[in-house]
């Protein structure tokens, strides 16, 4: 497995997302994932499945130091009691004492006065105990990174926002990596919709992939750590095979041409996301 260095430690490039797998399902849809090799899982306390993906890890023979596990807050927890309090739930419910990663969820700039630094330094006393080996932010655009690298001590180890080739998020990905804070691209799939396009279906054609893996190549080559979710198993494999594929210059730079800018993003822009 391809992975990228954190300050604290590398992640597999390739992980397996749970958005939308309901608690009852997670159970099933982690154990199948682990046995298809994937040992990097991403939950959040908003999916509400943090209970079945806690289950899973707990019925693995697999040693929890080889998972790599990230949950992040959710959008009403950001006052410190609520940090501290949901935090601790987090770990009942996944069954571990750690996490490797955990995120501020949404930046809710419109809730909380805009300050979401108190919570980021909420999560830094998760990382002196121990039960969080590194913390990091999703959906921050550039104005919300650079106000936070103003007030934390401990730079995100990664941002977690919507990339696909519908939607490259080109210039917050080249600021974050020069900052030296990781990509990790939720939607990689572009929630199934990229997968139907004509150029990455010739593209397949071309060097015998399926399109689901010529995307996920096209976020490995370019750095992207990737969280593609699957209820199916033969479809998880299928995404795990991407590893194994490699793109021309010229088949990436195809890739990247597929941008649509802001009308490709499928979720909200995160300056007006307010979803409590
Ligand atoms: P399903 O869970 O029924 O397999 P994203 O990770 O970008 O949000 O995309 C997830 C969506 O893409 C889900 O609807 C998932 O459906 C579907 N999907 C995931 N992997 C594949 C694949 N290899 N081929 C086709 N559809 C896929």
């Amino acid at each position: 497995m391809r992975k990228i260095e954190l300050t604290t430690g590398s992640i597999d490039q390739l992980g397996f997302g749970t958005y939308k797998i309901t608690n009852e399902d997670a159970p099933e849809a982690v154990t199948c994932a682990l046995n298809v090799g994937y040992r990097h899982i991403d939950t959040a306390q908003m999916y509400g499945n943090e209970l079945g993906v806690g289950n899973a890890l707990a019925a693995t023979n697999i040693p929890r130091e080889d998972i790599f596990l990230t949950t992040k807050l959710n959008t009403p927890n950001h006052r410190p009691d609520d940090v501290r309090r949901t935090f601790a739930q987090s770990l009942v419910d996944l069954q571990t004492d750690y996490v490797d990663l955990f995120l501020i969820h949404w930046p809710m700039p419109m809730y909380y006065g805009g300050d979401f630094i108190t919570t980021y330094r909420v999560m830094e006393e998760f990382v002196a105990s121990g039960q969080a080996r590194a913390i990091g932010v999703s959906n921050f655009e550039i104005h919300h990174l650079e106000k936070l690298l103003s007030g934390v001590s401990i730079k995100p180890a990664v941002n977690q926002v919507e990339i696909h080739p519908y939607f490259t998020n080109t210039e917050l990905a080249s600021y974050c990596a020069e900052h030296g804070i990781a990509v990790e691209a939720w939607s990689p799939l572009g929630r199934g919709r990229v997968l139907n396009d004509a150029v990455i279906g010739a593209i397949a054609d071309e060097i015998q992939a399926t399109p689901a893996q010529i995307v996920l190549a096209w976020h490995l080559a370019k750095g992207h750590i990737a969280i593609p979710k699957s209820t199916h198993v033969e479809r998880q494999r299928e995404n795990f095979g991407a590893v194994d594929v490699e793109l021309s210059e010229a088949q990436i730079a195809a890739i990247d041409s597929l941008d649509k800018g802001e009308p490709g993003r499928t979720g909200k822009h995160p300056d007006v996301f307010d979803r409590l």
